[in-house]
């Protein structure tokens, strides 16, 4: 069974494209046939990440019908069993995809066959950047531990699950869930999930039901990039914790990564990091992730590449 994993954060250069495009290689070195979407539409730089100058194909291709299969616009990579589809030559408008191009988007990429397919997405709450995150129940955080991205992540939350609410309910009677719940409880706890979820089934019982079981299946995650030393490393779990009692969302900690000063270097050079700096904790940390996320997915692993996570670390 495929895994789709989007990765998204509410803030912009918090490390999406640098986990994505990392992590992909580590789940291919894992034997793992792997395939990454750049879906940042009007940002792309997913290919830079891994390696890759300017790509041939492009998702524009597949949005704008030039091609009829989303799988046509699928290129190999230098890594053996990662796979790419660009947004590197994006048509200038493909960030103004229409809510058709993005569902038939969205219900292509349901249909591809790989052990995991990564999506990289902008940073934000756009509806496009929601949607695309919504296409799975697996979806990553990436945050930084800063006070801003913190608060920025919170209300991502807040975003998703709220335009879930609004999907399953309609736009109107979305409307008439939130001002009642509001008016139940003025003391500021309306965001919360189960009050909503209350005044949701007392007014729409048949709809809300509907949304509770898909509710069931929905696991956010979390990954704090750009650690450094002086950094709590119990802080991705403290966050989980806030969004988990203030918004009654649950969001597991997959781990930290470590902030490595060489990473501005490796983008520079258009070299993948892990290849460059095998023997530092920020790979071995990414290599953890992969690690994770397989377990996760229920997966079993093996790295075929020699490396493993109990690497030597060689720091600068
Ligand atoms: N672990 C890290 N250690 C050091 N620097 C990092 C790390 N992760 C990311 N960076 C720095 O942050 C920059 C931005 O990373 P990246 O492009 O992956 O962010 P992003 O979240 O995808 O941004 P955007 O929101 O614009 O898509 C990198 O080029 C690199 O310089
Ligand atoms: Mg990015």
């Amino acid at each position: 069974m495929t895994c789709i994993m989007p990765i998204g954060g509410n803030k912009g250069g918090t490390g999406k494209s640098f986990i994505g495009g990392n992590l992909c290689i580590a789940l291919a070195k894992r034997g793992k046939r792997t395939l990454m979407i750049d879906l940042d539409l009007g940002a792309s730089n997913l290919h830079t990440m891994i390696g890759m100058s300017l790509p041939s194909g492009s998702l524009s291709d597949f949005i704008n019908r030039r091609v009829e299969k989303l799988e046509e616009t699928v290129i190999p990579t230098p890594v053996p069993g990662l796979f790419l589809i660009s947004g590197a030559r994006n048509d200038l408008d493909a960030s103004n995809i229409s809510y058709q191009q993005k569902q038939r988007l969205s219900r292509a990429i349901s249909r591809l066959s790989y052990d995991y397919i990564i999506l990289d997405l902008g940073a934000g709450t756009s509806f496009n950047t929601v949607d695309f995150f919504m296409i799975s129940n697996t979806g990553v955080f990436v945050v930084i531990p800063e006070p801003t991205a913190i608060e920025n992540i919170y209300r991502m939350v807040r975003s998703l699950f709220f335009r879930m609410v609004k999907q399953y309910a309609g736009a109107s009677d979305f409307r008439t869930i939130v001002s009642v719940a509001r008016e139940r409880d003025p003391g500021g706890h309306a965001d919360h999930l189960d009050n909503l979820l209350i005044v949701f089934s007392d007014l729409f019982p048949e709809k809300a039901n509907f949304f509770e079981k898909s509710l069931e299946n929905m696991s956010f995650t979390l990954v704090m990039n750009q650690m450094r030393d002086s950094d709590n490393p119990k802080l991705g779990n403290l966050i989980c914790g806030v969004i988990q009692k203030h918004l009654g969302v649950p969001v597991t900690f997959l781990g930290n990564i470590a902030y490595n000063s060489r990473v501005h270097d490796s983008v520079c050079n258009r070299v993948p990091f892990m290849d460059k700096y095998p023997y530092t904790q920020t790979t071995t940390d990414i290599r953890k992730l992969s690690e994770t996320v397989i377990a996760m997915s229920g997966g079993n692993d093996k790295d075929i590449t020699g490396g493993d996570s109990t690497d030597k670390i060689q720091e600068s």
